[in-house]
């Protein structure tokens, strides 16, 4: 991707209604009064999730996504993005009222941010490979949903699914909360990528 093409997605990504008005926060570290950045990453600050605590009703509470974790490579190994997270993690804190829990997605594994900033590994990810040839009997045939019908199955999707989370279980489990505007971000970004 040229560097024209990736600062036009991120104009597209700042124009969905996720984003929108304080969605997306970019947070900088800087070795005040210097104003040199040592380590980035961006906080989506609009997720919404369910808590269900053994014996109590299910709670829903304020998500924050993070993503884009980054230290220039000239400035790496100096414990910047350790900084950050760990300043963050307060931040978080603070935004969601203490209500809310913050999930991100690493692909350098879930040590390094359970040590710098506490953040909680929830197993394993899986990954589902089907392959291409696969033949699924019995599937109803497809239909192209306009993104407003996405909209009305997305809204019957939460109702199912909280109540099936509803269900008392003897720990401790949070769930994210799907959301018509995260798949508009995503609709908003691909075709506008075409
Ligand atoms: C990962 C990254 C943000 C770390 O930034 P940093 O400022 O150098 O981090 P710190 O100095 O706080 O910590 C360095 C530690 O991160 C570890 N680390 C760096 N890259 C890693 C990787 N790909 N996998 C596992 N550990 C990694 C280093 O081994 C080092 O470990 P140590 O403290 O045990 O020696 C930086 O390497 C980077 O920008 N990488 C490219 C983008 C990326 O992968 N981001 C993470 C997305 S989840």
């Amino acid at each position: 991707m040229t560097l024209e093409a990736y600062i036009e997605c991120g104009r597209l990504e700042l124009q969905s209604p996720l984003f929108l008005d304080g969605g997306i926060t970019f947070w900088t570290l800087v070795d005040s009064p210097s104003t040199t950045p040592l380590s980035a990453c961006e906080t989506i600050n609009r997720k919404k999730g369910w808590v269900k605590v053994p014996g109590r009703p299910v709670e829903e509470v304020p998500v924050i996504g993070i993503a884009s974790v980054f230290t220039p490579a000239t400035r790496r190994n100096k414990g910047y993005a350790a900084a950050l997270m760990q300043l963050l993690s307060k931040k978080v804190h603070a935004m969601t009222g203490g209500r809310g829990f913050s999930v991100l997605f690493s692909n350098i594994g879930p040590c390094y941010y359970a040590v710098n900033g506490g953040w909680i590994t929830s197993g394993e990810a899986s990954q589902l490979i089907i392959p291409i040839t696969k033949t699924f009997m019995d599937t109803v045939a497809p239909e192209l949903l306009q993104l407003k019908q996405a909209e009305e199955y997305i809204n019957k999707d939460v109702k199912t699914l909280e109540k099936e989370f509803a269900a008392d279980s003897n720990i401790t489990t949070v769930r994210m909360i799907p959301q018509y505007s995260e798949l508009l971000y995503n609709g908003l970004y691909f075709a506008k990528l075409k």
